[in-house]
């Protein structure tokens, strides 16, 4: 009787569950021939697709898509909660797109970008005017977001470069050419696969963000391009960037106050100014900061941290291991005299403390002959500067190197040229 029971149980079960397999199979099958037809969506399971040519852009690389891509985004943003949206940027096509927000927060717990064909920037500095021109292309609160593809962004850089103002420039005043792609209070965000090219200023900006994995990027802009780092983060944890390639005309990595946590590996830098931390300012605190296994090549400076004076935050566990120099300037730098302007920067006691930081397994060649500038603050030391298996010779056959330190605290084994500037 029993055993009667669990069976008649078991095949009831079976033909309730295939019931709903078929409904969900039929309900599918509706649903795309539907959405192929009439619809601007199409459900796949729990993922909702959003095309931007459905929402009206024309992608012919002039036409100006960003209403498109603000309604797409929008229906994507506003879709099913606990569901997936995936708002798709489709290959072969040139999107134009202005100064344009893709804002959250959203519904759907996670949102996926395929950038599989290319967007440019507006090729007149008039076309900004009426926008926001702090940056190009903001994604703001949004979380869960992925932005991926083969796709290429064009920021239209040269248009800035020689002058960043939009229209004419007011003596006494500076202009700051646009960020081409921002990301501000987005946590748990996977951004991998583009090509980004001539910013016109920083490529790519993570600002109060918590939680991203990059990776796989390719970001070029001429050597000679003002302003345009790669990836710069600013307030930011848990950011890890790697295997990505960055040749631009300032920094490759910039890493601001009040970011912790942050791991970068795998990236091939140059041109460039290398990887570096600062310039810190008032209060900034930086805490670890893992980078590894980077390649720079031709750089001004190659790992540095800078901060100006009268700063009183804190750097500390900071370290830079297996990185390669091929022909750089000055590839080891700490300086706390930071102050590149022509106005004369006041001298002050406060120094931004630094500690814990390591620099190990490190070789390559200089284009200079002062390799290491250790040059601290000289009423805050440096503390547990520890340098180990570094050796740096000069690009130049037979020319020597050496190294400097003011007030830098730590211990150096295997190094050359040696360091006996460094004080236990
Ligand atoms: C080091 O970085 C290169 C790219 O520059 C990458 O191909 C390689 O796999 C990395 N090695 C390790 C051990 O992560
Ligand atoms: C080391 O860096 C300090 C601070 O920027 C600078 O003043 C000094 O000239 C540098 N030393 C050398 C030898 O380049």
């Amino acid at each position: 009787m029993m055993v009667l029971l669990i069976v008649s149980f078991c095949i009831m079960f079976l033909q309730v569950h295939s019931i709903t397999l078929v409904l969900v199979w039929l309900s599918c099958m509706l649903s795309c021939a539907l959405s192929s037809t009439t619809n601007s969506r199409v459900s796949l399971a729990s993922t909702t697709i959003f095309n931007v040519m459905k929402y009206g852009a024309r992608g012919d690389g002039r036409t100006d898509d960003s209403q498109a891509f603000t309604n797409a985004w929008k229906a994507a943003c506003n879709s099913l909660p606990n569901a997936k949206s995936l708002l798709v940027i489709p290959k072969g096509r040139t999107f134009m797109l202005k100064p344009i927000t893709f804002g959250g927060p959203c519904k759907p717990s996670r949102i996926f970008v395929q950038v599989s064909g290319n967007i440019v920037g507006p090729t007149q500095k008039t076309d900004w005017l009426g926008h926001h021109y702090d940056v190009w292309l903001l994604f703001e609160r949004v979380n869960g977001l992925t932005v991926s593809g083969s796709g290429r962004i064009d920021g239209q850089g040269p248009i800035w470069w020689k002058n960043a103002c939009i229209t004419t420039h007011v003596p006494g005043t500076t202009c700051h050419a646009p960020v081409a792609m921002q990301f501000k209070r987005c946590n748990s965000l996977r951004l991998n696969g583009l090509t980004h090219v001539n910013s016109p200023r920083v490529h790519l900006t993570f600002t109060t963000c918590n939680g991203a994995i990059v990776s796989n990027l390719k970001i070029i802009a001429p050597e000679t391009s003002p302003n345009t780092d790669g990836i710069n983060i600013e307030t930011s944890t848990n950011i890890n960037i790697r295997d990505s390639i960055i040749a631009t005309g300032d920094d490759c990595i910039a890493i601001g106050g009040g970011s912790s946590n942050i791991k970068i590996s795998g990236i091939m830098c140059g041109p460039g100014h290398g990887i570096s931390i600062g310039a810190l300012a008032g209060t900034d605190v930086v805490e670890n900061v893992d980078v590894r296994n980077c390649t720079m090549r031709k750089t001004l400076t190659g790992v540095r941290i800078k901060s100006w004076q009268g700063a009183f935050g804190h750097a500390r566990k900071i370290s830079f291991t297996g990185i390669k120099f091929d022909a750089v300037n000055n590839p080891i730098i700490i300086d706390q005299y930071y102050c590149p302007s022509i106005k004369s920067c006041p001298l002050s006691t406060l120094a931004t403390k630094l500690s814990d930081i390591t620099f190990r397994g490190i070789s390559g060649t200089s284009s200079m002959d002062n390799v290491i500038n250790l040059s601290c603050s000289k009423t805050v030391a440096c503390t547990n500067i520890v340098l180990d298996s570094v050796y740096i010779k000069s690009a130049i056959p037979g020319r020597k190197v050496y190294g400097t330190c003011i007030n830098a605290h730590g211990r150096a084994s295997h190094v050359k040229p040696s360091l006996n500037c460094l004080k236990p």
